[in-house]
């Protein structure tokens, strides 16, 4: 069995295969570590948007498209899936924890440290042991169509961190579609605030924040909970009334439709 990182793109199954796919967007998760790894706390934070942007969609679209292929192919697909999803469940908390650690504070280089670690652990997870071993079950022709059902998926995936939410289908297919257009918003917003918006700055950090907030609670919806294995699974905080979360959800929502038709209106 030899690992994707050591096969050509024609042994892959050609450029639009599934595992070419991975692979390129593997190089580009490295990329942005080494320089993560090479920046100071203020340069962290915009190539920490770039790397958010590249790993949720890609990791929300392994879950949704090709694990329960995987599970389907393999007799072993259930306990190898199970692990690069808690390596996926430990990337959605750190990046969580992230955001309420004060930027240079030990405890949040400990995090980002840690999700290095992780991250460069399911990359090759993926590439030495599952990808290879749905190579063996999976023809070239199939790996194309998977490849395009994952390109399709990821492209309209969330973009940002989300413990809460179910690691497997249903829950997290539920959950796509009003997470990714609160994400996609909350990434527009993050990057006019760190290209300098000067006075309208705070305006646009208190939006970011309780767009953050309104996802948040939408995850604690039960729907978007379905299909989730015990050991992915994480509580949501005691006390918290699913009313509240419910109404801060859909406030959340109200609150971006009514930025896109306020950004139509002036374009
Ligand atoms: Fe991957
Ligand atoms: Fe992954």
């Amino acid at each position: 069995m030899r690992s994707v990182a050591d096969q050509s793109v024609a042994e892959l199954g050609g450029r639009m295969s599934v595992l070419s796919r991975q692979k390129s967007d593997h190089i580009e998760l490295d990329r942005l570590l080494q320089r993560l790894g090479e920046s100071t706390h203020e340069e962290q934070l915009p190539v920490l948007l770039d790397l958010y942007r590249l790993v949720f969609p890609h990791a929300f679209a392994e879950e949704s498209v090709l694990w329960p292929v995987m599970r389907r192919v393999l007799p072993d697909g259930g306990e190898l899936t199970l692990q690069v999803e808690q390596e996926h469940q430990e990337v959605n908390e750190l990046v969580t924890r992230l955001e309420d650690l004060e930027l240079g504070s030990v405890e949040r280089q400990a995090a980002i440290d840690r999700l290095v670690d992780v991250l460069r652990e399911d990359v090759r997870d993926e590439e030495d042991e599952l990808f290879p071993r749905l190579q063996e079950r999976v023809p070239a022709g199939r790996l194309r169509l998977l490849g395009l059902a994952w390109e399709v998926t990821r492209r309209i995936a969330p973009t940002r961190a989300h413990p809460i939410v179910a690691r497997r289908p249903p829950g997290n297919v539920i959950a796509a579609l009003p997470l990714s257009v609160l994400d996609r918003s909350r990434d527009r917003l993050d990057a006019l605030r760190l290209r300098g918006a000067g006075r309208g700055e705070s305006a646009l950090l208190a939006t970011t924040t309780a767009l953050t907030r309104a996802a948040h609670s939408i995850e604690h919806l039960p729907a978007m909970r379905r299909g989730e294995d015990s050991s992915t699974r994480v509580d949501p905080r005691p006390g918290r009334p699913r009313a509240a979360a419910s109404a801060s959800a859909i406030a959340g929502v109200l609150l971006v439709v009514a930025l896109v038709r306020r950004a139509r209106q002036r374009s």
